[in-house]
Parts: C-alpha cells; structure tokens; sequence
C-alpha cells in the first residue's frame, strides 16, 4: 500500500518537502493551504516532474482536510516567517494561533498520524501541537536538529575541503541561538575534529552554525530557508517510512531525560515506523549540560509566554 504524507502549508518550506518527497518517490503527497489556488498549482507542477524524474508520487493540491484524512504522516510548515522588527514573543503568538486549529484539523482526519513539525519557534510549537494532538509524545516529533547538524557539517567540510559525506557532527538543544552543536562528538572519517581543527577555527565554526538560519534570512531578506530545511524533513519522512531506526537529531517531548522536564529539546532519537521509537542518552560533560539547560531554559520561557 502506497504510504500518504500531508504538507500543510504550501508556502517555500512547504512546497520544497513535498518536492522532495515526490522526487525520492517516498509516498503520495497531498499539499494543504489555506490560499486558494496556491497548493493546486504548486502540486500540479510537482506531479509534472514525475516523468522526467521517474516517480509515481501522485501529488494533489487542496483547501479541504477532508483530502489529507488517513495520511500515515502529516508535516506541519505553515505559519508566518520572522519580518525585521518582530520579536521571537511576536512569531510566537502569531503562530500558535496557526498551530492551533490547524492541528485540530489534522488530527480530525489522521488520528493516526506521526507529526512533524517545522514551524518556528520550532520548539515551543511542537508543544503546542503534542497539546493540541493529544497524541503520545512519541508522535509528535521536531525537525531541527538534523538541519543545524547539516549547517554544522557543511561548514567543517569547507574548511576542510573535504567531502561533506566524510563529516559526522550534531547539535543538541533548542532551535534557536543557544543551540549546543557538540564538537566532542563530530568527527571526519572517523577522526575527532578536535585532532584536525585548532579551536579557534571550530568556535567559529560553531558560532556561524548557531547563527545559521539568520544567515540566510540577512539574504533572503523576506523570509528564511527552505532547501536545507525541507533536506532535513525528508530524511525524517524517510527514516519513518522505510521503518530505518535511524539515529537522527530531533525535537522531542522529554521526561526526565537529560535531566529535562516536560518540554521538547534536541537529542539524538531513533526514528522508525513508530515515530521516536527511543531518545539515545549520552552522558554529558558539565559544561555541555550546563549549555543544554541554558538552552532548555530559553524554549521553557517560549512556552510559559503561552502557557502551553
Ligand atoms: C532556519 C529557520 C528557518 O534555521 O529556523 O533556517
């Protein structure tokens, strides 16, 4: 049986998943906005490609969730980007308004679903949706951490001029500027970076990888990134469907592990069929625990501002 994804939201971020998805010929995809016309024709243009691209993705546009009912996965991307002048309290209200109903509609017609969620403040948004699901936590999973990984990576390939298929490397935390990219476990082919890097070189590094998404924005001026962003969603829509167990950085709800309490942080999880299937503890230096609380406590403070 042929496995069903639903996008909401058929904005860059959206449109560039569903792309991605029926490109790897992964499910069939159903793109939901609330603009009319907008997922109708960006889906009509991904199906298209079909051919040349050798999939049978069948790719469908809609205003009605009626058409997303059943999905086995549901991405959520919709909700408004950051505009100069905005504070991160400002995204965050703005997009729980979002999160809110259009949760209640997805789980309405996909109680079974797995959620992905990629709205920002990503964090707080996946606890806003695990509220408004209802569903396990082991349902309603983030996507952050593998992108920032992938940032992290990219930029050690480069300075390395090295393969970025050689570079092992994750980030822990929240997604946002506190994120806790760890060093001591990033590696090149094996070899800790720490041996090819000196550590100024790595804490710039670092610091580019924490300030990765605002990069992009400082380009793109109206709005943020969308190809690497939408990379990191299919590796998850991925890793779920082909049942892969795979080891991958994402946002889940933790409960005690970490030393964290009720709220939803970036560590590695193993992804399979069932969602996060288990969160991988690893034991911590102090300073690195020291730098996850820190960065617990700033998406704690997002969810207090909406009581979530
Ligand atoms: C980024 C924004 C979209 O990291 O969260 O690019």
């Amino acid at each position: 049986m042929r496995k069903k994804v639903t996008v909401v939201g058929a904005g860059n971020v959206g449109a560039s998943v569903a792309l991605r998805l029926a490109d790897k010929e992964l499910a069939d995809v159903v793109i939901i906005d609330i603009l009319e016309g907008i997922p109708q024709g960006k889906a009509l243009d991904t199906l298209q490609a079909g051919p040349v691209m050798r999939s049978d993705s069948q790719v469908t546009g809609t205003n009605d969730y009626k058409d997303t009912a059943n999905s086995d996965l549901v991405v959520i991307t919709a909700g408004f980007p950051r505009k100069p002048g905005m504070t991160r309290d400002d995204l965050l209200k703005k997009n729980y308004d979002v999160i809110k109903p259009t949760t209640e509609q997805v789980v309405k017609h996909s109680p079974n679903c797995i959620l992905i969620i990629v709205t920002n403040p990503l964090d707080a948004m996946c606890q806003a949706a695990l509220r408004m699901s209802g569903f396990p936590k082991h349902r309603v999973i983030g996507m952050a951490g593998i992108l920032d990984s992938a940032r992290f990576r990219t930029f050690i390939a480069q300075e390395l001029k090295v393969s970025v298929e050689n570079v092992q490397a994750f980030v822990m935390g929240g997604h946002g500027d506190t994120m806790v990219p760890l060093v001591r476990f990033s590696q090149v082919a094996g070899i800790p970076l720490t041996e090819l890097l000196d550590a100024a070189t790595i804490e710039r590094i670092v610091q580019r990888t924490r300030d990765g998404g605002a990069e992009i924005v400082k380009y793109l001026k109206a709005g943020s990134a969308f190809y690497a962003p939408s990379a990191a969603v299919m590796e998850m829509v991925e890793a779920i469907l082909k049942d892969k167990k795979k080891i991958l950085p994402c946002a889940a709800y933790l409960e005690g592990e970490y030393g964290i309490q009720g709220l939803y942080v970036g560590v590695p999880v193993k992804l399979g069929e069932n969602g996060i299937e288990q969160i991988i503890e690893v034991k911590l230096t102090a300073d690195e625990q020291k730098a996850l609380q820190k960065s617990a406590g700033a998406v704690k403070e997002l969810v207090d501002v909406i009581k979530i």
